[in-house]
């Protein structure tokens, strides 16, 4: 590894992001519980999509202590619309956790946080040097260095290449992977780091996720949003949503295991 290039790439990537950066909400918040819901929000949905519902849901849980004593279905009506709703039960489940023991030293102990999730953390809340390992980075190191990275690999490169502000790098090459260097027409004309880059043909780009419509995904969400609106059976469930009675039965199910829908002899009901 060329720490020369290294430097010159890393100085490039950080002075375009200072001049672009975009002001989201959790941004240089410092308050680790703050950093945990916007990461959980971001897993897996884009930023532009999560502020609002993050600014609602900190409103409301401004921190660990109200997250921890909510019941669920509170934590839910206000994740409604993000999709993957059993982030906000492992959220919630967390909040109850640090709420009682405090943050752990290793952060993948608390539910709902992965290694990503877990350097994120480490990195905007607690000052530490990790690099945030997801998609959008290993894609913009794999086209960085030339060749296709991926597990052990990418985590040896990543922490090579980190630059020695792990907060503001990690969040320069997140929105060097959102807004140029993304997996299908990468923009590399308005690329700082193009002088250091092996161009985009390294990252061999993986199937695009499948369609909503008819998915579990979308099965799920209408079983919860029923849930949210008091109806208890499934056939009540079945009766105001498009998804089909096999779709609604078997996220009926998932959730059931997932606890986040208990059944009672009334029905259904999103768990406390
Ligand atoms: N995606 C995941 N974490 C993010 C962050 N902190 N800012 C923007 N996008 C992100």
């Amino acid at each position: 590894m060329n720490a020369a290039v290294r430097e010159a790439r890393n100085d490039a990537l950080e002075a375009w992001f200072v001049e672009q950066a975009i002001d989201y909400p959790w941004r240089d918040v410092g308050d680790p519980y703050l950093v945990l819901v916007s990461e959980v929000m971001l897993q897996q949905t884009q930023a532009p999509r999560v502020v609002p519902f993050f600014e609602a849901f900190i409103e409301r849980f401004p921190n660990v202590e109200s997250l921890a004593q909510a019941p669920l279905n509170e934590v839910l009506k206000l994740w409604s619309g993000l999709g993957y709703n059993s982030r906000a039960k492992r959220l919630r489940d967390a909040a109850v956790q640090v709420a009682k023991d405090g943050w752990p030293a290793d952060l993948t102990d608390l539910p709902g946080v992965g290694p990503y999730t877990a350097s994120a953390l480490a990195a905007f809340a607690f000052g530490k040097q990790a690099a945030a390992v997801d998609t959008n980075l290993r894609r913009v190191l794999s086209r960085w260095v030339g060749e296709p990275l991926d597990g052990a690999a990418l985590d040896h490169v990543a922490a090579e290449l980190l630059g020695g502000d792990a907060a503001l790098w990690n969040q320069a090459v997140m929105d060097l992977g959102a807004y140029v260097c993304v997996a299908r027409s990468p923009r590399c004309g308005d690329c700082p780091v193009v002088d250091w880059c092996s161009g985009p043909d390294a990252y061999v780009a993986p199937r695009p996720q499948g369609r909503f419509e008819g998915s579990n995904r979308q099965a799920r969400g209408a079983v919860l949003r029923a849930l949210l609106d008091g109806r208890r059976t499934a056939g009540e469930i079945i009766a105001g949503d498009v998804v089909s009675a096999d779709g609604v039965s078997s996220a009926i199910d998932q959730l059931v295991t997932e606890g986040l829908v208990i059944e009672s002899a009334e029905g259904f009901a999103l768990a406390e």
